[in-house]
């Protein structure tokens, strides 16, 4: 990898400002400065330092995005903005978002380039929790958050896996529930709420297992996990 790159992605500053450094002559390569900045090192085994200090190389990247509503969770789209297009200076290569949230849902998304994590995180068999603030049309009956917690047919070979639904607010024809699953259907909350005779008007998750949305991230803003949100959730799968 070119050093100037590296650098930036080692968050050491923008690929402008670590061609300064390079060429104040602030970068050593295994003890030896070098003053270019297309000048290749191997990442995983040469001493990189910035004045006198060595750089270790991080793999694995972790952030939590607000996704805004009208952009798709894909790393390529012909016709759409997608998540991606926020992180585009993100330290990090590969990077991904774990599975997915619909076009019109807003809410906290995770984008890693840790496979290993995203296969875990979404293997039906580790039931990560996800919370999500749905706003739906209809009328609450006395059973509907009792027919959402203990499993509704949305038409797939069996009925969802058992969940939690808190009501928080209602109205003439419509209320706002919390409801958290621990499976990942393809439109699995809208059809929930179309299975007790309702639909979803507003969706946004507001927690992936460990994680809960920052809410000082405004919609479209990201920002690297802490180290403890990377530990619990590492500690999680
Ligand atoms: N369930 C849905 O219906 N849509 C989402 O985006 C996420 C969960």
């Amino acid at each position: 990898m070119r050093l100037d790159k590296y650098l930036a992605q080692m968050q050491v500053g923008t690929r402008s400002e670590v061609k300064d450094l390079i060429k104040k002559g602030a970068v050593s390569v295994n003890d030896e400065p070098v003053k270019k900045a297309d000048c290749k090192i191997e990442e995983n085994t040469d001493k990189v330092c910035v004045y006198g200090k060595e750089l270790i190389f991080q793999k694995f990247f972790y952030y939590m995005l607000h996704k805004p509503a009208g952009v798709v969770t894909a790393t390529q789209d012909n016709c759409d903005k997608t998540v991606m297009d926020f992180l585009v200076d993100a330290p990090g290569k590969d990077m991904f978002p774990v599975g997915r949230l619909d076009k019109d849902t807003e809410g906290l998304l995770l984008i890693t380039n840790d496979g290993e994590l995203a296969h875990n995180l979404l293997s039906p068999k580790k039931h990560v929790e996800k919370t999500y603030y749905v706003v739906c049309t209809g009328t609450l009956q006395e059973d509907t958050l009792s027919r959402l917690e203990n499993g509704v047919d949305i038409g797939e070979d069996t009925v969802t896996l058992p969940a939690k639904a808190v009501l928080c607010e209602q109205a003439e024809g419509s209320y706002t529930i919390l409801l958290t699953i621990t499976e990942g259907k393809f439109h699995q909350v809208k059809r929930m709420i179309h299975a007790v005779g309702g639909e979803v008007t507003y969706l946004k998750r507001i927690s992936f297992g460990p994680l809960v949305l920052d809410e000082t991230l405004e919609k479209g803003r990201f920002r690297a996990l802490t180290k403890e949100e990377q530990e619990a959730l590492l500690q999680k799968v």
